[in-house]
């Protein structure tokens, strides 16, 4: 039955095209790495666009039993981590199982898994010319292209209405120098070089392997050289260490008009810029990015847990808020959610991180809780230890949205009031909020050096919120969960008006994506380089740099009329 699906779709899309060349041409080009892709689900369905299939029991039960884990889906070009992008939203073209239950039949039993937004073809990208034939394949076809890397993304940008798609997961090279000199510089680097498609569970173990620790986020299957970079790149030790964006010192990059080219500090220094912070999908394919590297580090980490539904609201955010500011001028950086606070500090004793901690520690404890203290000896048992088993969800239908909040609202009696009453007005709208302590407090950047917002420099929390759809959520359902997360930022917009939000990890609904991911300075000169590099505009993503009107992308839902 794939083959005959193949076929027809060979036939109507060469036919749509404006021009040759087809894809049976385009395959050939690329020495075959044309792939036709379906929904991550469909083995489990019995019917596929309507047409009846017969279910494959065997590979469905892969699926099921894979559902909730990032692992499988990572491997599979028509899976998302967050899998509403895997479907068209606003038809409800969709191929869900239930994720509470993987094996609720009524998911898919007499149900039709549609294509959705995957791509019907996508190319396997194994050289840089693999993109240059994407991009002269688009430009002459009008056919539009997408990226896709791990599929992290929170808002669809991995995905793009009758695209063809570009995926970078097998670029899985690495290399370790500790003497690297970006191409035409001076001056060297301990440094790490990493092709597109390699994800932070494989860059920790190498770099721990070279006695070397690379700063990168919370998870494990995060692409460490795509979206997570260019769009900014937090981690729990960027109190320190910086961002992503502060960090990176040379990419490999095909632009849209098809140049393979080398972006640092020396070379394309305009394309570097826009490639620290400007976010993916816009500039070019990245096909590989090196990183500075710190030696095998140490540090401490504050594990507090207590029960939230046994404790003082008020009380606990009052400490967590009284106690912020100071935490993050001592280098603190981690994440408070639901269950309490993980910390790590690489500055300081670990007689210094107990006092730190010792009235958060108490209240723990008082209310059924623990604090731990550890001295970690590097990086990788720590991530083995805490990230992975709190990594967030893969498989569920998450929405997200959030504000960085800036250090002055901690600063005075009133807006610390401030604060711990957003906090009980968000728990109250939408649960327990989630909040990454990882911005650059103690790192001393360069001035215009990179393009994300300025509002990560004199930020103090990433305060995030979440929501889940349902995966037969009507088309309602969609649009009353993206307004919820819209309202809850709003929320979050009022006490930080001239702050920002962090690009990666915005709502899909941002009421100034321009403003608030860039600024309208480093938005005006984005611009500029988004002309220089994709005249033709061949990249295009929801809210990115450039992005054309909603009209361009129908399968976003909407909010609530
Ligand atoms: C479970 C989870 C945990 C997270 N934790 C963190 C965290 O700790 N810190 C943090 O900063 N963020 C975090 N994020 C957000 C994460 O940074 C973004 O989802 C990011 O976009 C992922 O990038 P990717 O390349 O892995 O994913 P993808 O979804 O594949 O790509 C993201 C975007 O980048 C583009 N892109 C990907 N590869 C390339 C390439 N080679 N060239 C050009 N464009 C490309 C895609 O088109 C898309 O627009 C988390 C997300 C999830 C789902
Ligand atoms: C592209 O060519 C390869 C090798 O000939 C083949 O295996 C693959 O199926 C082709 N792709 C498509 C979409 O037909
Ligand atoms: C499948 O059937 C539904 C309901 O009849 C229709 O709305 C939809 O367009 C069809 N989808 C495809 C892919 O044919
Ligand atoms: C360390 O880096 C070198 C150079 O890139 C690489 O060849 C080697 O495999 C790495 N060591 C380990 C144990 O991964
Ligand atoms: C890492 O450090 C240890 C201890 O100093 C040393 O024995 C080992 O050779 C180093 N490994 C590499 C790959 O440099
Ligand atoms: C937090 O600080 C305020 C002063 O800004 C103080 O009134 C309040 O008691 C403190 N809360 C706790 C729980 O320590
Ligand atoms: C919290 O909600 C109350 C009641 O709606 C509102 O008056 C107040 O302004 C809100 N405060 C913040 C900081 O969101
Ligand atoms: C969605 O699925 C759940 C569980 O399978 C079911 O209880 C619910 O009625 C369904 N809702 C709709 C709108 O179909």
């Amino acid at each position: 039955m794939n083959a005959l699906l193949i076929m027809v779709s060979f036939a109507s899309l060469s036919l749509a095209a404006t021009s040759p060349p087809s894809f049976s041409a385009l395959n050939a080009t690329i020495s075959g790495r044309l792939q036709a892709a379906t929904p991550f689900a469909l083995p489990c369905f019995t019917k596929f666009n309507n047409i009846t299939v017969e279910v494959d029991e065997e590979a469905c039960a892969i699926v099921q039993a894979n559902y909730l884990k990032p692992a499988l889906r990572l491997d599979v070009f028509g899976a998302n981590i967050n899998p509403q992008w895997e479907g068209c939203q606003s038809t409800l073209s969709r191929c869900l199982l239930n994720p509470s239950n993987p094996q609720d039949v009524t998911a898919f039993e007499g149900a039709s898994c549609n294509q959705g937004e995957i791509p019907q073809f996508y190319i396997d990208v194994s050289t840089p010319a693999d993109v240059q034939a994407a991009f002269a394949f688009s430009a002459e076809s009008n056919i539009p292209l997408s990226i896709k890397n791990t599929g992290h993304d929170y808002f669809g940008r991995t995905r793009r209405e009758g695209s063809l798609g570009i995926w970078t997961h097998h670029l899985d090279s690495m290399t370790f120098n500790p003497h690297f000199t970006p191409e035409s510089c001076t001056g060297t680097f301990r440094a790490i070089t990493i092709g597109a498609g390699v994800t932070f569970d494989q860059v920790y173990n190498f770099a721990d392997a070279n006695n070397s620790t690379f700063v990168g986020g919370y998870a494990e299957s995060i692409g460490a050289s795509g979206g997570w970079l260019m769009g900014g790149g937090h981690s729990v030790l960027s109190p320190v260490y910086g961002l992503g964006v502060d960090r990176v010192l040379e990419f490999k990059i095909v632009t849209p008009d098809g140049v393979y080219r080398t972006a640092n500090a020396c070379q394309n220094p305009d394309l570097f810029w826009a490639l620290r912070g400007g976010g993916g999908a816009t500039f070019g394919v990245v096909i590989e990015s090196t990183h500075l590297v710190e030696k095998t580090l140490s540090f401490q980490v504050a594990t507090i847990a207590y029960n939230p539904a046994a404790a003082q609201a008020q009380e606990f955010w009052e400490i967590v808020v009284n106690n912020s500011l100071s935490w993050g001028e001592a280098g603190w950086g981690g994440h408070i959610n639901s269950g309490g606070l993980t910390y790590v500090n690489p500055l300081v004793s670990l007689a210094e991180a107990k006092e730190s901690f010792q009235q958060i520690a108490a209240f723990a404890v008082a209310n059924g809780g623990t604090a731990t203290f550890q001295t970690m000896k590097s990086w990788l048992p720590f991530y083995e230890q805490a990230v992975i088993p709190k990594e967030a969800p893969s498989g569920e239908l998450v929405v997200l949205g959030s504000r960085l909040i800036p250090q002055t609202n901690f600063a005075t009696p009133a807006g610390r009031a401030q604060l711990v009453q957003l906090m009980l007005n968000q728990t109250a709208a939408a649960g327990f909020p989630n909040i990454p302590v990882t911005t650059p407090v103690r790192f001393t950047f360069t001035e215009g050096a990179t393009s994300v917002t300025p509002a990560w420099r004199g930020a103090l929390w990433h305060l995030v919120t979440t929501a889940l759809l349902s995966y037969n959520s009507t088309i309602q359902d969609l649009q009353a969960t993206y307004t919820k997360v819209h309202d809850v930022v709003d929320m979050m917009r009022a006490v930080a008006p001239d702050s920002g939000s962090y690009f990666n990890e915005g709502e899909p609904y941002e009421t100034n994506p321009p403003e608030s991911y860039w600024g309208s300075e480093n938005h005006a000169r984005l611009l500029q380089i988004k002309q220089k590099y994709d005249p033709k505009h061949l990249l295009n993503c929801w809210n990115c740099v450039g992005s054309t009107d909603e009209s361009t992308f129908p399968c976003y839902p909407g909010l609530t009329p």
